[in-house]
């Protein structure tokens, strides 16, 4: 009978086999509360109810006669029936396809119940949950959580906060795999140049074949900085790796603290270039990738929809206005949603529905990981009692990773 061969009894794995020394983490298979989460493209909410949902919670939406979007607990209080599938009878209101109970879009009451006459007794007795609503980048969030909501705004990056005139593309998409997989593999050093370098997005960049990486903290969010590229290595006695190919272009410059994961760029956006990004890539909560390309910023939302299921909401943001809006567009639309939003992410999809952990055994590049799960048992940076520890302001050394000679990075 074949056996299979294992490494010898001293290499066996012993790495995790789970996430116990990050309760708040390991808790959080169907989402963190108390944050905001864009779910629908402002678009596509109108007069006619559409469901989602958010961190395990069933959930319609829907605009009344001013433009104002509500959402509303996705199940009719008489035998539960989506209130999603339901139409507005009466201006502000949603009415159940089933026996016509009809809600207030903005208080959630029952205000009539069209089967059981205008004196129904049942009226204003009963109310559906609402939840809290608003709109910003071109999309509609809603507010999962326990408490009063801190302002949208305050939760937006900071660049959105008060931002110059720009245009925003994007993809929306729900996929398999859990939303911290997501988060992980956005912020995850070591995948990007292996895994990627045969999307088309790429076809023309070589990227490196490894580098050493150190996570920087400044406020809410999380920074990768490179510390040293290898475009390639000589592995002893296996041969040398390189991604490098005639026709893909090597940036020249040391990237550094550089926009862009590839190298510097002639033209940097003003405004991008005036945040003073410590590095091109960033992650914060509840699950928000933010990657700085030297003419846009593409950001990602991971938004939890219940257990291994996940809302990707991919945005492009470009602070342009007029022509070189429409410009934009027209290149989006064009190709980059494609090859961008579609074709390279797909290949982050394909790996989170594959990855299987825990158990895992972390690797030197894994530092991402560490300080990111760490970031999520700090807690939500906009609770009342919040305060941020001490050592949060601290950088992970590249002798703290997984792996390393100094220390196991845990
Ligand atoms: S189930 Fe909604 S009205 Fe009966
Ligand atoms: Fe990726």
């Amino acid at each position: 009978m074949a056996r299979r061969r294992r490494g010898g009894a001293a290499k066996k794995a012993t790495g995790r086999a789970d996430w116990s020394s990050w309760p708040a983490y390991e808790a959080a298979a169907s989402g963190l509360r108390n944050y905001w989460y864009p779910v629908y493209w402002s678009a596509e909410v109108g007069r006619k109810p559409v469901g989602v949902t958010v961190c395990g919670e069933k959930i319609m939406l829907q605009r009344d006669q001013h433009g104002v979007a509500h959402a509303l607990h996705d199940r009719c209080l008489h035998r539960g029936v989506p209130l999603s599938m339901g139409v507005e009878e009466f201006p502000g209101t949603v009415t159940c396809p089933y026996h016509a109970w009809t809600y207030d879009l903005s208080t959630g009451e029952l205000v009539a119940v069209i089967t059981d006459g205008p004196d129904s007794p049942i009226c204003g007795k009963v109310a559906v949950e609402t939840y809290p609503v608003d709109e910003a980048v071109g999309l509609v969030w809603v507010f999962i959580g326990d408490r009063e909501p801190h302002p949208l705004h305050e939760q937006l990056p900071e660049e959105l906060q008060n931002p110059p005139p720009y245009a925003v593309g994007g993809r929306v998409e729900d996929r398999d795999g859990d939303w911290r997989l997501f988060a992980e593999n956005g912020f995850d050093e070591g995948h990007a140049k292996y895994l990627h370098r045969t999307s088309y997005w790429r076809i023309f960049k070589t990227m490196p074949t490894w580098n050493i990486v150190h996570i920087e903290r400044h406020g809410r969010w999380i920074y990768r900085i490179e510390d040293e590229r290898h475009w390639e290595a000589e592995f002893p006695g296996l041969g040398t790796w390189s991604n490098a190919r005639p026709w893909k272009i090597k940036p020249r410059q040391h990237q550094g603290k550089m926009l862009g994961n590839t190298g510097g760029a002639k033209r940097n956006d003003p405004y991008i270039l005036s945040q003073d990004l410590p590095g091109f890539a960033s992650l914060s909560l509840p699950g928000v990738l933010r990657i700085a390309y030297p003419q846009f910023i593409h950001y990602e939302f991971y938004v939890p929809i219940e257990k291994g299921r996940t809302k990707y909401v991919g945005v492009m943001v470009q602070f342009k206005t007029g022509l070189a809006k429409a410009v934009f567009y027209a290149k989006y639309l064009g190709g980059i949603r494609w090859l961008f939003h579609g074709n390279f992410s797909a290949q982050d999809g394909w790996m989170v529905e594959a990855t299987d952990a825990p158990p895992e055994r972390l690797y030197r590049p894994d530092i991402s990981l560490l300080e990111w799960r760490r970031l999520v048992e700090e807690g939500n940076p906009f609770d009342d009692d919040y305060v941020m520890p001490e050592d949060a302001l601290t950088s992970s050394k590249a002798s703290d990773a997984p792996g390393s000679a100094d220390g196991d990075g845990a």
